[in-house]
C-alpha cells in the first residue's frame, strides 16, 4: 500500500501494512522538511507491530535505534551490517529530494492571483448608512488577507469577513464587508495580500455612479454637444447668408 501525504513538512512516500491472525505491522518512511531548499530533509523509517514503533532510522543520526527490547536486537543487527545502512542513508537524496522537489513543482508552489470586486450594497442594519463588500475569487492557495483603509489607514471596527471558502476546484474565494459613514473627501480602499502578488493589491472605492449611469450621462452630453455644434453652424451660415442679402 503506498501514501502520498501532501503536507509542507512531510511527505509519507510509503506506508507498508501487514496484518495476520490480529498481528499488524507497518513499515512506514518519511521525508521530513521544512525549508525550501531542502536542506533540512530528513529521512525517517520505522517499522511498528501491533501499533508499537519497535525500531527507526533517522537519517540525521545515521543508524537505527530500537524503542523495544526485540526493537534493540533488531537495530544493533542492522547497524552492524554497514552496506545497508549507507543505501537506507541514501533513501535521503535518491527518494526524499526529488519527491519533495516534485511536490514543489507541481503543487506547493503553484499560485493564481485573486479577481477582486468592490461593490456597495444597503447595510443590514441602520448603525451605518454605507456598506461595501470587497470579494476576491479564484485564488490559490488558500491563506490571503483581505483589510479596508480609510485614505490609507487600517480600518477595524464594523469589518466582517468570511472565512476562505473552497470553490472544489483548487481555488478559492472571500468576501468581506465594512459598514460606514462615508465623509466627503476621503478614499475608501481594499487591500488584499496574497503570495501571488509580489505587493499588496489596492483598490479604491469610486462613490460616484455605476457605470451604466455615466455612459447613459456621456451619451447625452455627446448628443448636447452635437446639437449645440450644428446651432451654432446653422447660426454662422444664417448670419452670412442675412449678411450678403443685405445692400
Ligand atoms: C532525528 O534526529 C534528530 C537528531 O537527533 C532529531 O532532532 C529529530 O527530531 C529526529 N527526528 C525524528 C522524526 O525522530
Amino acid at each position: 500500500m503506498g501514501l502520498i501525504n501532501i503536507n509542507m513538512f512531510l511527505i509519507g512516500i510509503l506506508s507498508i501494512s501487514h496484518r495476520t491472525d490480529g498481528y499488524f505491522e507497518q513499515l512506514i518512511d518519511q521525508c521530513r522538511f521544512i525549508s525550501k531548499d531542502l536542506q533540512d530533509m530528513e529521512f525517517i523509517r520505522s517499522e511498528v507491530f501491533n501499533q508499537v514503533e519497535i525500531i527507526r532510522f533517522n537519517s540525521t543520526v545515521g543508524e537505527f535505534v530500537g524503542y523495544t527490547e526485540y526493537g534493540f536486537s533488531i537495530a544493533k543487527r542492522m547497524n552492524s551490517d554497514t552496506a545497508y545502512l549507507a543505501a537506507i542513508q541514501a533513501e535521503r537524496d535518491s527518494v526524499c529530494k526529488p519527491n519533495a522537489w516534485n511536490h514543489y513543482r507541481s503543487i506547493m508552489d503553484k499560485t493564481v492571483k485573486p479577481t477582486l470586486r468592490l461593490r456597495s450594497v444597503t447595510p443590514p442594519s441602520d448603525r451605518h448608512p454605507a456598506m461595501l463588500i470587497c470579494s476576491a475569487y479564484s485564488f490559490y492557495p488558500k491563506p490571503i488577507s483581505v483589510s479596508w483603509l480609510r485614505d490609507g489607514h487600517e480600518i477595524k471596527s464594523d469589518v466582517i469577513s468570511t472565512e476562505e471558502l473552497a470553490d472544489r476546484d483548487w481555488y478559492y474565494q472571500i468576501h468581506s464587508h465594512l459598514e460606514y459613514t462615508p465623509k466627503s473627501g476621503e478614499k475608501i480602499s481594499c487591500m488584499v495580500e496574497h503570495i501571488s502578488l509580489p505587493e499588496p493589491m489596492v483598490y479604491d472605492w469610486d462613490p460616484s455612479m455605476p457605470e451604466s449611469e455615466r455612459n447613459k450621462i456621456a451619451i447625452g452630453a455627446s448628443g448636447l454637444v452635437l446639437g449645440a455644434i450644428i446651432a451654432l453652424a446653422g447660426l454662422v451660415y444664417y448670419k452670412k447668408k442675412s449678411a450678403g442679402v443685405l445692400p
